[in-house]
């Protein structure tokens, strides 16, 4: 048994020892989204880690939700922006994003692979793939970054105003829930006016009898037709 433990073993370790020693690279972009208003410039972050030089990479920015232009019969696989042999191939670029997008020159010899976008618009919402195709020894060769482009805030604002009206019956639910309550209220409030009118006219009554019985069981009953039976 000894002896067929120890050559199993051996390499399970000796792997393990060399993976981290190979270069654990990984494309790490953002969790949280990246929040902009229409017309705003946008910085998507991603960068490599560990940092090294990514001048000499090819580095892809798309859009992975995109579908592929229907006017395109190739349908080819279009970019945000494609860095490849130290410089933008625009070619493969989807027209709206066309001198609206750039690297940092000085990120990259750094890792840092961010993607500036300028002139936002409510198109550009949506989830952007950073991938770095021959990343050797990596756990991560891309990551995804969500953008979300807001509306440019009016107070008439043409597009979150319908959303408002609908969202607005589920608190009118509540208000009309507030209505048995009142009813409950006023219900409740005119049982005690009765007793208290019924309790003073049997009293009255009682009196004009001068009938002590009659008094007391008329002060247990609560309502005003069952004392004028007593008389
Ligand atoms: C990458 O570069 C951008 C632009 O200079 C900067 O805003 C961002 O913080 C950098 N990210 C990292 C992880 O260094
Ligand atoms: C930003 O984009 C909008 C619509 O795409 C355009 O009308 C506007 O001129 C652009 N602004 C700048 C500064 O490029
Ligand atoms: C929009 O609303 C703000 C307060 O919410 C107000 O100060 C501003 O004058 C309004 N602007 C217009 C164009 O109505």
């Amino acid at each position: 048994m000894k002896v067929l433990r120890v050559p199993l073993s051996c390499p399970l370790v000796f792997l393990l020892l060399l993976t981290p020693a190979e270069g654990n690279y990984q494309v790490i972009g953002s969790h949280e989204p990246i929040v902009a208003v229409q017309g705003d410039d946008v910085i998507l972050p991603c960068h490599v880690e560990p940092r090294v030089s990514m001048v000499r990479y090819t580095v892809e920015w798309s859009r992975p939700d995109l579908k592929p232009d229907p006017n395109d019969r190739l349908s080819r696989v279009e970019y945000v922006h494609l860095y490849r042999d130290s410089r933008e191939v625009p070619d493969m670029k989807i027209s709206s994003y066309v001198k609206r997008t750039a690297l940092f020159t000085e990120g990259l010899i750094h890792g840092n692979i961010s993607l500036k976008i300028i002139n936002v618009t409510l198109e550009d919402r949506g989830r952007y793939k950073c991938f770095i195709p021959k990343l050797k020894g990596s756990t991560e060769q891309f990551s995804i970054v969500h953008l979300v482009v807001e509306p440019v805030s009016t107070n008439t604002s043409t597009t979150e105003t319908p959303l408002q009206p609908r969202d607005l019956p589920t608190p009118k639910h509540t208000g009309g829930f507030s209505s048995p309550c009142i009813v409950m209220i006023v219900v409740s409030c005119i049982l005690v006016i009765g007793v208290v009118i019924g309790v003073i006219i049997c009293r009255l009554s009682a009196k004009n009898k001068s009938q002590g019985y009659l008094q007391s069981r008329c002060l247990t009953q609560v309502q005003i037709g069952s004392c004028c039976e007593q008389r």
